[in-house]
């Protein structure tokens, strides 16, 4: 092996000396619930985009199997026990430069599961801490892809919508910076022919807003 030189391979933007390139990191955080997903449609048509500036970890919701806070839980949490795993994800999310939230909008919102997840990430001195006046965040992220869809004829910004709304709040909580929203709405209302093509154009504008991401 005289000779040998890892500098002397090949310089291409696939090739292996992209190891040494030290990309930003992406979390998404996964929450669409059925397999024909047109959420996660759209999700994928940004993380095609993302992906080649980003390192991009997937956390799917459901197979966190993070059950919602009790009251036992909620003592074990104040005497300062938290199970290592649960600690790990939210040292993950504290620790991401951008995150990606999908999720389908239901009962107004989006699925409790999820709802659940950020209860358990919500931890204090990690994802937030206070400074004696109110609480404020620790996360390292500057901007939030929210990307839903909706059945009903409910625009991003209606009061109904209760997705977007919690999410800058958890944002303001967090501090993850500004939250964009994706969506579509009305799926479930307008002609079955529309939807196919509502869906397309929805996730052209999530891989135009991923290019700027
Ligand atoms: C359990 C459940 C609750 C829902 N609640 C609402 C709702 O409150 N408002 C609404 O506009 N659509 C609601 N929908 C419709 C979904 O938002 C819509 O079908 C969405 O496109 C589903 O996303 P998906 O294709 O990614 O699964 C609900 C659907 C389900 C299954």
């Amino acid at each position: 092996m005289t000779g040998y030189s890892a500098l002397s391979e090949p310089v291409s933007s696939t090739g292996f000396l992209n190891i040494f390139k030290c990309m930003d990191k992406l979390i998404i955080i996964d929450s669409c619930m059925r397999e024909e997903s047109r959420t996660r449609v759209i999700l994928d048509a940004a993380k095609e985009v993302l992906s080649a500036r980003y390192d991009i970890e997937t956390i799917d919701v459901n197979a966190t199997g993070l059950p919602p806070v009790t009251p036992e839980m909620l003592k074990e949490r104040t005497s300062g026990n938290v199970p290592e795993n649960t600690v790990a994800l939210a040292r993950k999310i504290a620790s991401a430069d951008r995150i990606v939230i999908a999720a389908p909008f239901w009962d107004m919102s989006f699925p409790a599961v999820l709802k659940a997840f950020f209860e358990n990430m919500s931890l204090y001195n990690v994802t937030f801490t206070d400074d004696g006046t109110t609480c404020t965040g620790l996360c390292k992220c500057r901007k939030v892809l929210y990307i839903t869809t909706r059945g009903m004829d409910i625009p991003t910004g209606d009061f109904r919508d209760q997705g977007s709304s919690y999410l800058k709040a958890l944002s303001s909580l967090w501090g993850l910076g500004e939250v964009i929203t994706v969506a579509a709405w009305n799926l479930d209302y307008m002609p079955v022919e529309k939807v196919v093509g509502k869906v397309r154009e929805t996730a052209d504008l999530a891989r135009s807003i991923a290019e700027e991401f």
